[in-house]
């Protein structure tokens, strides 16, 4: 039987945040959710997360996974004082409890997997993940024998300056036996810089102790301030680039450009400078993204050019060219073969395929059939200050630069729209509308008598 235990209960002082170290998020999912994300191969038959600091909040968070134990710490002592309240919990379990601490999200489930498997191997009491880093500042330092044997951890703030020497790390995971634990925890005692009860403190307690180093020191990264924050998340996104350069996407400059867990792309798709995908993205065949465009739940087809744009839960067509300087807003369906040019603006709109919308523009709440021609800034009037409401726009028509189309408003196909028309009457097709006032050209006014 295995057990899966999760400390979350801590504050987390140095992130300086009204919100707690584990929900803080990090390339869209919060610290505990990676963590927790990194144990489901192991189908344990239980998972307990222990909760403390903000305990509802996170509680609320994680609501939606399902089989989740809380178990609550109040107040929070330690990391020791943490898995303390599993005892009357846990009372006859009997197999493994894998411990992890929730600020220490970029675990891959293999390394997890592999230290359980070393645990049962060796029938050890309880097995650690250790790390040789460069900089083992704040970690837990590790003294081991050659055979992986562990005497003892001893926090960074506690160690002499000869034990701050030793490089070998505590990654914060653990493979206990339950038994062997449970029996050393009401031993634990607060003697040390901190005061607390350290979980950390029964290694040295338990009759056999081992460690396995992990190969790549930067699954471990533990988070305690926003530095570190940062460098999990370049960790994270290095990964991400990685995996779609393998899978043939072409970044201009790599390290420039972030994108989601959720993303997918086609063949020959180019990422430019700057450019940033968030959320839920698919991306079809030799689309080129960028420079310096943000997109969001958005959905291109093949072909599709976005620069120097703002795509958010928007779906494009096939061949569409977005930009630059364009923001396709929620609920913006743009046809095949679209162009959506400069300084264009489109909210909850369809636009057929073929319809161009190049300059100065407003469209929102409209329906625009296909080879529309939007003349350089028309506007929808969509709000009269309480409602919003609907334009529409048959195939083939033309509005003249400047136009006003007041919605309600139907305006028919093939219709033509004179320059700067404020239209508020529903136009038939292939009708001409022209709502301004005539021009008038008073002749010889230069000359005038004054
Ligand atoms: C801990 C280890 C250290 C290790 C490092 C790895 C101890 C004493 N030290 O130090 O050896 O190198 O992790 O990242 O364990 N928590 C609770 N209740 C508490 C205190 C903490 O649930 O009372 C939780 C925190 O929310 C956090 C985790 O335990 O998720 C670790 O706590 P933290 O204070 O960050 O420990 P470190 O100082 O990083
Ligand atoms: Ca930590």
């Amino acid at each position: 039987m295995l057990a899966v235990a999760v400390l979350a209960a801590g504050k987390g002082t140095r992130m300086k945040s009204a919100l707690p170290k584990v929900l803080q998020p990090l390339v869209g999912a919060t610290l505990v959710e990676r963590v927790l994300a990194s144990t489901v191969n192991l189908q344990p038959e239980r998972r307990l997360l222990i909760v403390g600091h903000q305990a509802e909040r996170v509680e609320q968070q994680l609501s939606a996974i399902g089989g989740l134990e809380f178990v609550r710490q109040q107040p929070q002592n330690g990391t020791g004082h943490a898995v303390q309240q599993l005892l009357p919990v846990m009372d006859g379990f009997e197999g493994e409890l894998l411990v992890l601490n929730g600020d220490v999200p970029l675990l891959r489930s293999e390394t997890i997997e592999s230290l359980v498997s070393a645990h049962r191997d060796s029938g050890a009491d309880v097995t650690l993940l250790t790390a040789s880093l460069a900089d083992p500042t704040g970690y837990g330092r590790v003294f081991a024998d050659g055979e992986g044997k562990v005497r003892g951890i001893v926090e960074h703030r506690d160690c002499s300056d000869k034990q701050r020497s030793n490089n070998l790390t505590n990654a914060g995971i653990y493979c206990f036996n339950w038994r062997a634990l449970a029996e050393v925890l009401p031993k634990l005692s607060t003697d040390n810089d901190q005061g607390e009860f350290y979980l950390t403190d029964t290694v040295a307690m338990l009759p056999l102790a081992m460690h396995v180093e992990v190969a790549d020191p930067e699954e471990v990264n533990g988070i305690n301030n926003r530095k570190q924050l940062a460098q999990c998340e370049a960790v994270l996104q290095k990964r991400l680039r990685d995996h779609w350069m393998a899978e043939g996407v072409t970044f201009v400059d790599p390290n420039s450009c972030t994108l989601s867990e959720d993303c997918q792309f086609g063949r020959d798709v180019v990422i430019e400078p700057q450019t940033h995908l968030r959320g839920i993205c698919r991306i079809g065949d030799n689309c080129r993204l960028g420079p310096g465009s943000l997109l969001e739940d958005a959905e291109l087809g093949n072909n599709v050019t976005v620069l120097h744009s703002v795509v958010r839960e928007a779906t494009v067509g096939n061949g569409v060219a977005i930009g630059p300087f364009a923001h396709l807003r929620p609920a913006a369906d743009v046809g095949d073969g679209c162009r959506i040019g400069n300084f264009v603006e489109v909210k909850m709109s369809q636009l057929g395929a073929g319809t161009k919308v190049n300059h100065l523009s407003y469209v929102g709440d409209a329906s625009l059939g296909e080879n529309v021609n939007v003349g350089a800034g028309t506007i929808t009037a969509n709000y009269d200050g309480v409602r919003k409401h609907r334009t529409v726009i048959g195939d083939g028509s033309k509005t003249g630069a400047n136009s006003v189309l007041v919605a309600p408003v139907t305006l028919g196909a093939k219709v033509t729209v004179g320059a700067g028309s404020t239209i508020t009457k529903d136009v038939p097709d292939g009708a001409l509308a022209i709502g301004r006032a005539r021009q008038l050209s008073k002749e010889g006014w230069a000359d005038r008598p004054v």
